[in-house]
């Protein structure tokens, strides 16, 4: 097959993380006799520096002529004191709403290799952790109205009926393919918005029969992710609760670094992007992890191009390279081997072989 992709390095860590999901890509080519052919696009403080705004019109058409995109990270603090308006994030706000990637899925799952690296008491990271963030991507409070008037700034949150009920259809497709708990979090004793998604989430349960429902507040289940991480197999939530918790919930399974997304709209044309940031502090020290991105490129072949044995292959190739006893320092402990990020997907793609 023959696929088209744009690739948007960003700023900081993204252009060394990229560069490695890259190889890997090229090295499944190879093995399975694909062609992938890669466009460069231009988006967050790089983008502002070339041309004064984080993400222009003809960048982002180049990511809607795509097959795909493959984007590493941006932001950092020297675009801090940019405009709003003009932010690196703000890049990225516009590309997921141009691409209308409304459903945002976030694994939160332990490798058995890892399982020391993480944070939580062995007890509990032994009843299994493996359970995916739905996250609504594109409304909620990060696309309403935002300004500030003198000494008040406003933020406003907003969501319809419609746009509650496509991302919760796919909350309950993707519980009915897994163990079929969906869990709807959210802030039902405080905000209309939660009260209409907790109604939109029940009328659609009927549809859904074989998917068990439950409800919970968007604190409680902050608490719930450390506290009995095992009792999730799918949470579906709005956009600011959804982001907040993926992180938390990253950091239960080892590192940040791990954890790659898949961002799907109408159409087959995703955005595949690590959950983590652009960590300009260790950028350009070939440090950083690149298996969130390297694992947001399996996502593209297995959901958007459907190469489901393609995508078996990179994850199989990561977890033997897990095995062998490499590390990159953000989950380096003792005993295991050092290795940076150029290195670490040089091993990943020494173990890739069809799968
Ligand atoms: C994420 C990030 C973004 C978000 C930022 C960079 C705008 O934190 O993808 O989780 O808040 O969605
Ligand atoms: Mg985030």
């Amino acid at each position: 097959m023959v696929k088209n992709i744009a690739v948007i390095r960003g700023d900081g860590i993204g252009p060394e993380i990229v560069d490695q999901a890259i190889k890997v890509l090229d090295k499944v080519a190879e093995v399975y006799g694909h062609t992938f052919n890669y466009t460069d696009v231009d988006m967050g403080g790089c983008a502002v520096d070339k041309y004064g705004d984080p993400l222009p019109e003809s960048e982002l058409n180049k990511c809607l002529q795509s097959d795909s995109v493959l984007l590493g990270a941006v932001g950092g603090d020297k675009w801090n004191s940019v405009p709003g308006n003009m932010r690196p994030e703000k890049g990225l706000l516009r590309l997921r709403a141009g691409m209308g990637v409304y459903s945002n899925n976030r694994p939160a799952k332990i490798w058995r290799q890892l399982a020391d690296a993480s944070p939580l008491k062995k007890s509990i990271v032994d009843n299994g952790i493996d359970f995916i963030i739905v996250r609504e991507l594109i409304g909620g409070i990060y696309f309403g109205e935002h300004k500030t008037e003198g000494d008040v700034a406003t933020d406003i949150l907003v969501y319809s009926e419609a746009e509650i009920e496509r991302i919760g259809r796919i909350g309950f497709e993707t519980a009915k393919k897994r163990n079929k708990k969906l869990c709807s979090v959210e802030k039902s004793n405080v905000l209309d918005s939660s009260r209409l998604w907790k109604k939109v989430m029940h009328r659609l349960a009927s549809e859904y029969p074989d998917v068990e429902l439950s409800d919970m507040l968007v604190d409680n289940c902050a608490m719930q992710i450390v506290k009995n991480p095992a009792q999730f197999d799918v949470i579906v939530t709005e956009n600011m609760f959804g982001d907040i918790l993926s992180d938390e919930a990253s950091q239960i399974t080892g590192s940040i670094g791990m954890i790659p997304s898949s961002s799907l709209g109408a159409t087959s044309c995703g955005l595949y992007e690590p959950i983590h940031g652009s960590a300009p502090d260790i950028a350009g020290q070939d440090m950083a992890n690149p298996i969130g991105t390297i694992l947001s490129a399996a996502m593209m072949l297995r959901f958007s191009f459907d190469m489901p044995a393609e995508a078996d292959a990179i994850e199989n190739a990561v977890s033997a390279y897990l095995d062998d006893g490499y590390r990159t320092a953000d989950i380096m402990s003792d005993g295991m081997k050092l290795v940076g990020c150029k290195q670490c997907g040089e091993l990943i793609i020494s173990n890739l072989k069809k799968a």
